[in-house]
């Protein structure tokens, strides 16, 4: 799968874009909102050669990519899909932070979500962050999705219970 956007090319991710992954995943400060990370490089390695042994799955469930520069193709981040039952699916995006703050988060993330509600005809987009992960809600809020609320600690990571916002789109309120 590949979607093309003003700047950006999301595109599948392969095995050599561990390195540049692993530049922000290894990054402690940058992961303190995600239930994963720091990582290690195995970590990464395994992450990346997880995805892409999703990419072959009938019916697919995973559409996590690579978010690219159309200039140079470097990666800048990755963003994704993760499909559950009732055509509902989790949108997620981590980004190298010398890309951050010029739109290419919400650039891409809605680019996916396009194409997860008009393409593969999900009903329903859902993504959470911690309270306290200011810019990942204002993406969320850029791409028109409406706050639910707040999920009370439910789950456990980074040595405390979690709380997070819990933000949604569905497919009738999605404006292309
Ligand atoms: C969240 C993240 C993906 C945003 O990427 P980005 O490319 O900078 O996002 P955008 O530029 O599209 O939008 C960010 C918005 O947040 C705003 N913002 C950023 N930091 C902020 C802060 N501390 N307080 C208030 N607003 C903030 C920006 O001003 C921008 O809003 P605007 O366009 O209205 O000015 C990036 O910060 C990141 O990768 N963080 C680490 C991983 C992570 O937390 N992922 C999300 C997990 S839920």
């Amino acid at each position: 799968m590949v979607l093309e956007t003003e700047r950006l090319i999301l595109r599948e991710l392969v095995i050599d874009d561990w390195q540049a992954i692993h530049l922000y995943a290894a990054d402690a400060d940058l992961v303190k909102f995600m239930e994963w990370g720091p990582n290690s490089e195995d970590d990464t390695k395994a992450y990346v050669q997880h995805i892409i042994s999703t990419q072959g799955q009938t019916p697919r469930k995973v559409y996590e990519v690579a978010i690219t520069l159309k200039g140079d193709g470097s990666l800048i981040g990755v963003c994704g899909l993760h499909l559950e039952e009732h055509s509902q699916a989790s949108l997620g995006y981590c980004l190298n932070r010398t890309f951050w703050g010029r739109g290419f988060a919400t650039e891409a993330a809605y680019s996916l979500c396009q194409y997860g509600l008009c393409e593969i005809h999900l009903h329903r987009i859902f993504a959470t962050c911690r309270p306290e992960n200011t810019a990942s809600a204002r993406v969320m809020e850029k791409l028109g999705m409406k706050k639910e609320g707040t999920l009370r600690e439910h789950f456990y990571a980074k040595g405390k219970w979690q709380n997070s916002f819990m933000y949604s789109v569905l497919a009738d309120e999605f404006t292309e």
